[in-house]
């Protein structure tokens, strides 16, 4: 049987988590997703209008199939959580069931189990200013969006994760390193996901024999990435200094992703996987 995987996280062709369900796509796993609420009609339309036609072609030919998108909004635990004003907000009452709990539920009873988890998605709503400048509510928020949602996503997905199974996030070297223009406490935020990495990898290896790691990935214009406003001079950054002078493809993490998925990395786990040229093995510019 081939392996199944839901990726949370994708909304366009551009982003790391269309690239990372390509090469899983590719190695043969069946493909669900998780489409953040406000973003989903116009990402199915897209689809079913053929938009995406071309950047669904994988290395043999075929197209990408998806065989279903889930409407997910992965700051809501359970409908209990959901203030009245999103439950009235329009985009929201036109979809059903995308608390975290209740797109697990859903997943569960559409197809039974899964054996790759993937979690592709960040939020932070004052990113653009420094820490410094940052409010609790805005810290909280990036927190909340990208790394609690990761251990809420974990939490409730690995009751239906096959032994054997696989988890990824993304994550960004600004957890541990300083990266002026990463703000908003998003640096913070990743810093927290690769900690829970560790942690998670230990609990959901003892109990559920799932392995839990995270990839570092270098800079990729995505449309997340060009709401921050400095993705251009990070990849010329890059470009200029890292030890592979190439721009990076979102296809390279995608590959990493599908590698990490598989037996071949079995006994990986716990693990943060640089993909990146090898820019944070750098000490100083050049
Ligand atoms: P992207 O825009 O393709 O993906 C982010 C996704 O998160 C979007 O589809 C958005 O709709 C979704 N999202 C936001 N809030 C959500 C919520 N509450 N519930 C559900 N979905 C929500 O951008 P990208 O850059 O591919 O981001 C994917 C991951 O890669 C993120 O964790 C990001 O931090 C990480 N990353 C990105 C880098 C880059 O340079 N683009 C570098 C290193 C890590």
């Amino acid at each position: 049987r081939g392996k199944r995987a839901f990726i949370a996280g994708v909304a366009d062709d551009n982003g790391y988590g269309w690239a990372i369900a390509k090469s899983l796509a590719a190695a043969g796993a069946e493909i669900l997703l998780g489409t953040w609420v406000p973003a989903l009609n116009i990402f199915e339309s897209s689809l079913r209008r053929g938009k995406f036609d071309e950047s669904r072609v994988l290395p043999d030919g075929s197209l990408m199939e998806i065989t279903k998108v889930y409407p997910l909004d992965a700051v809501f635990d359970n409908l209990e959580d959901v203030p009245e004003d999103i439950k009235a907000n329009k985009r929201y009452a036109g979809s059903s069931n995308w608390t975290v709990q209740e797109v697990a539920e859903s997943v569960k009873n559409d197809f039974g189990s899964i054996d790759i988890l993937v979690h592709s998605l960040a939020n932070g709503p004052e990113v653009t200013k420094p820490l410094l400048e940052t409010s609790r509510n805005g810290y909280l928020a990036a927190i909340s969006a990208s790394s609690y949602s990761y251990v809420s996503l974990l939490k409730h997905f690995i009751p239906i994760m096959n032994p054997g199974g696989s988890s990824i996030s993304l994550t960004y070297i600004a957890s541990e390193r300083i990266i002026p223009g990463y703000g908003g406490g998003m640096s913070s935020a990743k810093a927290a996901l690769e900690s829970d990495t560790r942690v998670l990898a230990f609990e959901a290896g003892r109990k559920h024999k799932v392995r839990v790691n995270a990839i570092s990935a270098g800079p990729l214009r995505s449309r997340a990435a060009k709401a921050i406003g400095f993705i251009d001079k990070m990849i010329d950054y890059s470009i200029v200094n890292a030890p592979l002078q190439k721009e990076l493809s979102a296809d390279e993490v995608g590959n990493t992703a599908a590698f990490l998925a598989s037996p071949l990395a079995s006994a990986i786990t716990g693990a943060v996987v640089y993909v990146d040229n090898g820019l944070n093995a750098m000490g100083v510019g050049v």
